[in-house]
């Protein structure tokens, strides 16, 4: 049997991290091996692209730099990490993938198709079995990450760079919506994961685990 490829997504601040936790437990519970990773990075080499796209000194890179680097970190987790994984039938969990860089650098960006296209070669034509979008308003998000700590190179960005990756997320969503679940973020945290447990009850059943 093949495993399971889980993504979440969604503006900064959204609460990725407790519910990939619950994420977790859900399967864990079923006996099931989870695997976690993030993009950028997950692997040794992705996470030096990480800390080279998240520098606040790198204040210079160009939007096509950086749409790049975020896919030769994601090519490298994918090969790495991500395929040998699933082929074993673990559950992998990956915190943001190629929608991201659709919201952020196609939308964010602006930069169009371009994003999906290197992409493409980047993952191999790897698409999550499911993926939850973390909705939540742009000015709460970047609220939410201020009080987590300091800001990255892309939480930095102005409020209107903020709103167009919202609205690349929405279309993903719209465009999407077998693949993309959309999870009301500003919900409670109990909310959020009987929410997320449905979904992942119904897409166990599909797949006969
Ligand atoms: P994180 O803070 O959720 O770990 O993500 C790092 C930042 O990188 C976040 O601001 C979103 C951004 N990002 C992109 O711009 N494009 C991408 O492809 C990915 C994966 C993340």
């Amino acid at each position: 049997m093949k495993g399971l490829f889980i993504t979440l997504e969604g503006g900064d601040g959204a609460g990725k991290s407790t519910q990939i936790r619950n994420i977790e437990r859900f399967f864990r519970r079923k006996g099931l091996v989870v695997v976690h990773t993030r993009e950028p990075g997950g692997t040794p080499i992705s996470e030096k692209l990480r800390n080279i796209l998240l520098d606040n000194e790198n204040s210079e890179m160009d939007p096509v730099t950086e749409m790049m680097i975020y896919a030769a970190s994601r090519a490298q987790n994918v090969r790495e990490k991500i395929l040998p994984a699933i082929e074993r039938g673990d559950i992998v969990i990956c915190d943001r993938f190629v929608d991201s860089s659709v919201a952020y650098q196609a939308y964010g960006r602006q930069l169009g198709d371009m994003v999906e296209e290197v992409n493409r070669h980047a993952t191999g034509g790897l698409v999550p079995d499911i993926t939850f979008w973390m909705d939540i308003d742009p000015e709460a998000g970047k609220a939410r990450a201020a009080k987590a700590g300091d800001l990255d190179r892309l939480e930095l960005e102005k409020m209107d760079f903020h709103y167009r990756v919202y609205e690349g997320y929405r279309r993903i969503a719209e465009k999407d919506p077998d693949r993309v679940k959309r999870i009301d973020a500003a919900d409670t945290v109990d909310n959020i994961r009987d929410h997320i447990y449905e979904c992942l009850e119904e897409l166990c059943r599909s797949k006969g685990i």
